[in-house]
């Protein structure tokens, strides 16, 4: 067990202070043994993947910080699919590679997304019309009050938008995940970016062109992370009742509806800060929006949790001030 490492660079953000006690777990047996040390302590255990998604507080945290760095992909056929197994460690953008090699799509518009392959799942990723979901078969997990493991399979993940049962279950430790494919599953580029990059002559063909043009997409609209810190959208888009999207929609002349299927509406929150707000660039300390997609929060480096946490608030008070939603973070915090 490590103590007092520091946490800022584990995460894309390169913002936090120190974590009491630090570990990265190679196998099963090592995350018990840690979940054990925490026990025996009396000391909470904040798991991290990619720290992609993450923002440390500055003081740091009291308890175990638990890496998962099982980082083992593998393959199996279960009839005309394939299965990709993968230790929760994996790095997301790694695993779009195999697949494009295997050339099997599924997952290739999630490319270019940093993390790990556990925060994937908690996380249900998504982006140019997929989801993390969409392919999910199982998880296995290990509990971090009682040590047990178990399996938690697509019908009990609870997946919604960037919302999972991993996610309101922070006592589950994800250790491997499953995703199956499909072989008769085809390119899906009906999203907007993808179609223009369609119209404009870009290759869409295989799997490996998808991921290479959803990536494309993204390095115009995220901060690079070696130069500048952030942890992609932090906010999530809205979901309200089609009534209030139906009354914003008159009020803000142009903005983006996303209906859903479950009869609410995704609004575009992006959107409502560029247009309605003109916040592109707004800054506090050293943290702003960032200019070509101000959903994102880019920080400076130097910048602090403190910085990005009254970037925050300022924005919530603005977006509620103007259209009476209360936004939600997507970005995480450690120790909330
Ligand atoms: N827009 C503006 N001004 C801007 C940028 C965007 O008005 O400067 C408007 C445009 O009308 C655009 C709309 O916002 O059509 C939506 O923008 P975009 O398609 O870029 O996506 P987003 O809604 O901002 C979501 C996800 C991203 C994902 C993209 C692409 C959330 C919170 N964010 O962003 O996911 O990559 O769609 O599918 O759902 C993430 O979760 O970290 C993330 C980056």
């Amino acid at each position: 067990m490590n103590e007092h490492i520091s946490l800022a660079p584990f995460t894309t953000f390169h913002i936090g202070g120190p974590a009491r006690y630090f570990t990265e777990a190679q196998s099963v047996e090592e995350v018990k043994e840690a979940l054990a040390f925490a026990r025996a302590n009396s000391l909470p255990v904040f798991t991290l993947g990619g720290g992609s998604n993450l923002l440390v507080p500055d003081g740091g945290v009291d308890g175990v910080v638990l890496k998962m760095a099982m980082c083992d992909i593998n393959f199996e056929s279960d009839g005309a699919d394939t299965l990709l197994i993968t230790g929760a460690g994996a790095g997301w953008d790694g695993v779009i590679d195999a697949m494009g090699e295997k050339g099997i799509f599924g997952i290739e518009n999630l490319a270019g997304i940093p993390g790990t392959v556990g925060g994937a799942v908690v996380q249900n990723i998504g982006a140019y019309g997929a989801e993390l979901s969409n392919v999910f078969e199982y998880a296995d997990v290990i509990n971090k009050k009682t040590g047990e493991t178990s399996r938690v399979t697509l019908r009990e993940a609870e997946f919604a938008y960037r919302d999972s049962f991993f996610k309101k279950h922070r006592e589950f430790v994800i250790t491997r995940a499953v995703l199956r494919m499909g072989h008769d599953a085809a390119a899906n580029t009906s999203y907007p970016d993808l179609e223009r990059a369609r119209a404009s002559g870009v290759p869409l063909a295989t799997p490996a062109e998808v991921a290479g043009a959803v990536r494309a997409i993204r390095a115009k609209k995220f901060p690079r992370i070696a130069e500048e810190g952030t942890a992609g959208s932090f906010f999530k888009n809205p979901l309200v009742s089609r009534e209030l999207a139906d009354s914003l929609a008159k009020r803000f002349v142009g903005l983006p509806l996303f209906p859903q299927e479950n009869g609410m509406v995704k609004i575009s929150l992006a959107w409502i800060l560029d247009k309605e707000l003109s916040l592109k660039g707004f800054s506090v300390g050293g943290a702003r929006l960032y200019e070509s997609q101000p959903l994102v929060v880019s920080a400076r480096r130097g910048a602090t949790a403190k910085d990005v946490d009254a970037l925050a608030l300022e924005v919530s008070e603005k977006v509620f001030d103007a259209t009476g939603i209360k936004i939600e973070r997507e970005v995480e915090t450690f120790g909330k």
